[in-house]
């Protein structure tokens, strides 16, 4: 598959913010206690042959890229590596020394692809999600596998 990854553009607002309310169940994202809005950050989109097939976005505070998300629609074919590659040459460009996300306890398959690339758990924010679900009640109790969604994982790579 021939995907392409370019920077999101103010014409992709919209469906940005579509996009994730309907990938993680409100417009919003909550990770340390803060409320992102996913359509107002820099981020990268993918495309095959014109069909949006993914999305990472971030936030840089210093040194530090944040992904704040990251989707693929098209499992297993590249395009998260694709837009992980993507979002540490931008955090690079940037002056950034690290790229770092938060996960929660029951991604274990994200804690598994992030890890591949390159990323290390850096920090447990044990029950943060109570918290979370303060700004966004939408936050399921029970996540993939059954299991309880209770913590923040951090995960992060040195540039
Ligand atoms: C995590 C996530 C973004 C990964 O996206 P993806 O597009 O499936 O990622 P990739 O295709 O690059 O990699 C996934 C696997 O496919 C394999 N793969 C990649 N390209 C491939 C290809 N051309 N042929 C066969 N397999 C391939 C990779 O080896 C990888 O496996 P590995 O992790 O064991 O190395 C996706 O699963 C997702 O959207 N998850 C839900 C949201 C989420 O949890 N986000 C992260 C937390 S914020």
């Amino acid at each position: 598959m021939n995907v392409i990854i370019r920077p999101l553009t103010q014409d992709d607002r919209a469906w940005v913010r579509e996009f994730i309310a309907q990938r993680w169940g409100a417009a919003i994202v909550v990770s340390r206690g803060i409320a992102h809005q996913p359509d107002e950050l820099a981020g990268f989109v993918a495309l095959d042959k014109g069909e949006r097939v993914g999305l990472v976005t971030c936030d840089i505070t210093d040194d530090a890229c944040e992904i704040v998300t990251l989707d693929s629609t098209r499992p297993n074919v590249g395009v998260g590596t694709k837009l992980i590659r993507a979002v540490k040459d931008f955090a690079r460009r940037a002056g950034c020394r690290r790229v770092w996300a938060i996960t929660t306890n029951d991604n274990l398959s994200a804690l598994r692809f992030y890890q591949k690339r390159g990323f290390a758990l850096v920090a447990i924010y044990r029950n943060a999600v109570e918290q979370s679900r303060k700004l966004k009640p939408t936050i399921p109790l029970i996540g993939n596998d059954g299991i309880p969604v209770r913590d923040e994982i951090k995960v992060e790579h040195a540039l």
